[in-house]
């Protein structure tokens, strides 16, 4: 079984938590992408809600797809986001930020009444960090904040290189924020609401991609025998 029939999984059941009329947030990757595939289905089938995307990549997908779309400014309060993860641990904590749009993520995500995760179930972690943790940064400054964030991740009891994240041509990713992006490889970060907060102190640090009690449950999807299970 391969991983995209498993994100297919994970976004199938997901699909099941929608009902009439909702408020959804619409996340960002692969795995979300395959759960707007799925809803755009059901869309042109009849169903009715309103999705906010997370992120322009998202925003094209979904109309493409015939979802009708809102701004958060629109409507605040969403009832159900769901979104994929790099990391998800036993308290639901996350990782996010791989394709880049933690920021309005975080916000959508923080906007919603739940946040539902889905993901090959090989995101799970026993400790996060394995997966670089994304710091999105404003470009101003950019080597005075990496040097702050640097002593941050100090205080907060990790260890690990920071690396400003390139795109494709080489140049510094830019993300729909018009801001850029360091990862941080730390392998481990035992502590993450210290980190969390630490991060935040620094002036420059826009948003990382720690989600803290934000998820309120996780969909995640694995191959038993060649059948997908969802747990
Ligand atoms: C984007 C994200 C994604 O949700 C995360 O990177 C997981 O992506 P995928 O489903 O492709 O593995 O946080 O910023």
């Amino acid at each position: 079984m391969s991983g995209p029939d498993l994100r297919r999984a994970a976004a199938a059941r997901a699909l099941d938590l929608v009902e009439p009329g909702m408020k959804l947030g619409l996340g960002t990757g692969s795995t979300a992408a395959a759960f707007v595939t799925l809803l755009g289905a059901r869309v042109r089938d009849g169903l009715d809600v309103v999705g906010v995307p997370t992120s322009e990549a998202t925003r094209a997908q979904a109309e493409a797809e015939g979802i009708r779309l809102a701004t958060l400014d629109e409507i605040p309060q969403l009832d159900l986001t769901i979104d994929g993860a790099d990391e998800v641990d036993g308290q639901l904590r996350l990782i996010k930020g791989g394709g880049a749009a933690l920021l309005r993520e975080k916000i959508v995500a923080f906007a919603s009444t739940r946040m539902v995760v889905i993901a090959d179930a090989a995101k799970r972690v026993g400790t996060l960090g394995a997966f670089p943790l994304p710091i999105e940064v404003n470009p101003f400054g950019r080597t005075a904040t990496r040097i702050a964030v640097e002593a941050a991740i100090a205080r907060a009891g990790c260890t690990g290189e920071v690396r400003l994240r390139l795109a494709p041509d080489g140049a510094p990713l830019v993300t729909d924020g018009g801001h850029h992006i360091l990862d941080a490889h730390l392998g481990a970060i035992h502590d993450p609401e210290a980190l969390s907060a630490a991060l935040w102190a620094v002036p420059g640090v826009v948003e990382h991609g720690l989600f803290l009690g934000l998820a309120t449950a996780a969909i995640l999807a694995e191959d038993r025998a060649g059948q997908a299970h969802v747990t």
